[in-house]
Order: structure tokens, then sequence, then C-alpha cells
């Protein structure tokens, strides 16, 4: 796909009702042809709109319309090159932790969680929110109410749980683990989250402030090489939770299907949250019509069964009937 075409997608199927700025910015990138010949003087895999406009406001470009956002970026092209060339797009969203609740509630307690492209590891604490889906009485921690409501429509038989899981164990896998004590790499989350989405900054500090408290054991590494030797420290008595989400579209097809053997392959269960143009990988369930083609979807699976289409952030489940 030519990189006009990519930012003209991520317009209009990504950023539209999302986020205004992002939108108008990615399509007036695509439209501009000096801006294109500078973002295809990037390696293919850097020229993203999500990582490149992270890049530009992590470097002091502000959400502004479009010409002046033209100027500043082009003024500060250098630096931002920079950043683009260092850093990942490495999105942390917690709220992803009301898709994984359902399918814990069905499996064996306590749990061991290992998570892969796990970022900072955010999703690793499913058992310190509260949750709100749809209109179901709030689910909260056993010690009170969290400081963080994750919420979540629901349609369909979603097996909403009682009470909040049992977690003994929480490790993860990056390529480039982020640590949430240092301030630099939390500011590039921050940045990650685009411009007008200030109730998901609050859910980050607030995951933060949590994983802070108790952090996970993040390996650095490539999932496929790192995962089998992590999976063996996990406590034998603990339900071992492999899980991912939004990872697998940065992997090759071969690094894809070696994962998927792995993670078949494993003692424990497997859950899968990963954008609708991947679930074949994953699932080999024949999926139903998506309510809205035109909107970013995730599919949600368990032990290679697709069960549902999820909110790319958590925000919604649909589970099959
Ligand atoms: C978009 S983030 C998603 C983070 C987290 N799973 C979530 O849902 O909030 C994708 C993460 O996968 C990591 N990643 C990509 N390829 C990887 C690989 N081969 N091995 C380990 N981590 C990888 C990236 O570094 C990044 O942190």
């Amino acid at each position: 796909m030519q990189t006009a075409d990519i930012y003209r997608r991520f317009a209009s199927f990504e950023a539209r009702g999302e986020s205004l700025c992002y939108e108008e910015w990615a399509e007036g990138v695509a439209s501009d042809a000096d801006l294109l010949t500078l973002i295809d003087e990037l390696p293919v895999w850097k020229r993203q709109p999500n990582l490149v406009f992270a890049a530009a406001r992590y470097a002091g470009v502000s959400a502004q319309p479009f010409d002046e956002f033209r100027t500043e970026l082009v003024a500060a092209w250098p630096e931002v090159t920079e950043l683009i060339l260092t850093k990942r797009t490495q999105t942390n969203e917690p709220g992803r932790c009301a898709v994984l609740l359902p399918l814990l509630s069905e499996l064996p307690q306590p749990f061991a969680l290992l998570e892969v492209g796990a970022s900072a590891g955010l999703c690793l604490y499913p058992d310190k929110f509260s949750y709100q889906y749809g209109d179901l009485p709030r689910l909260d921690p056993a010690r009170g109410p969290g400081t963080t409501v994750l919420s979540c429509a629901i349609e369909g038989p979603v097996p909403v749980p009682a009470t909040l899981p049992e977690v003994v164990w929480r490790a993860g896998i990056d390529l480039n683990p982020l640590d949430v004590s240092q301030s630099e790499d939390m500011r590039w989350l921050e940045t990650l989250v685009w411009p007008e989405q200030d109730s998901r900054r609050q859910r980050l500090t607030a995951a933060i402030d949590i994983a802070r408290t108790d952090p996970p054991q993040l390996v650095s590494g490539d999932l496929n090489e790192t995962i089998e030797t992590l999976a063996s420290q996990a406590p034998s008595d603990a339900t071992l939770v492999v899980f991912h989400s939004a990872v697998l579209a940065y992997l090759s097809a071969d690094a894809r299907a070696q994962f998927v053997a792995t993670a078949k392959s494993l003692r424990g269960h497997w859950i899968s949250n990963e954008g609708l143009p991947l679930a074949p990988i994953v699932s080999p369930t024949v999926l139903p019509p998506p309510p809205d083609p035109t909107k970013a979807l995730f599919v949600l699976a368990k032990d290679g069964k697709a069960v549902a289409y999820a909110g790319p952030h958590g925000q919604s489940l649909l589970w099959f009937g």
C-alpha cells in the first residue's frame, strides 16, 4: 500500500470518531506530496501514522490544525526522525483487561498470567481494576473500590464474573519492555494516547500507579525465543494463561505461525485479542458479520476458538451466541 493510502485509511478507519486531530493530520499528510516524501525516506515499518504523530507530539508539536502542524513538523523533522527511528508503537491499553476478565472467569483460579508483547505490562492487572459491564452491578476488587473503572458495553451472553480473579504470578515479554519507574518511558506511553482521549490518559495514569506498587516481571526479547523459558517459571499450582493483544500484526507470517504452534503446546490456556484481519491465524472459527464494517474491531479467542468481537481499547464486547 502507498503511504498516502495508509494515511487515508488511518484517517477514515481508525481516527474518525476517535480523534479529530489525528483524522485531520492523516488526511492532510495523505494529500501533501512533500510530507509523503519525507515519510517515505523512513524504513517501511516506521511510516505508520501512529508512530509519526506520537513522535511529533513527543518532540513538542502540539495538537492543532493541520497547517500549523505541518509547519512545526517540518521544522522539527530531524528530531522527529530520530524519535521515530528509536521508538516503537507500544501503546499499552489497560482497558483491555475488561476483555480478558470474562474469559478468566471460566477457568480455575488462581492464575499465572503471561503476556507476550506486554509493553509496560499494564494488562497484567485484571484483578486490580473496577469494572462496569453495561448496566450490570459494578465489580470492584475485594479490598474496596478500585481507583479506576473500566467500562465495557456488552452484547450477547458475555460471561461476566461475580468477583475478580486471584492472580499469583504476572510476567511479560517484550522486544522493548517499558519500565513503569522510568518517567521517559511513561511519557512515551502517554504520548501514544491520541490527543482528545483524556479518559484513556487518566486510565493509563491510574494503571501505571497500580503497576508501580507491584511491578511485573518483564523479560526483554522476542516472544518466540523466550516464551517457553518464561512459561516454565510459572508456579505449577496456578492456571497458566498466555495472552496477547495488538501484537501479532508486528510479526512476520512465519513468526505468527511459530507462536500459534507454541501457544497451543503450552500447558494452561491461551487468550488472543487481535485485530479482525488476523483472526484466521488464531482461530478457524467462521465469524458472524461484524456489526459495523467501517469500525476497527478486535477478535477475542480462547484456545484457538473465537468467542467475541471486542472494541480495540476494551470498550465493548459482542459475545457470539
Ligand atoms: C501495540 S503494543 C500492545 C501492548 C499490550 N499488549 C496492550 O494490549 O496494551 C505491541 C507490543 O508488542 C511488542 N512486540 C512486537 N513484536 C514483538 C516480538 N516479536 N516479541 C516481543 N514483543 C513484541 C511491541 O514492542 C509492543 O510493546
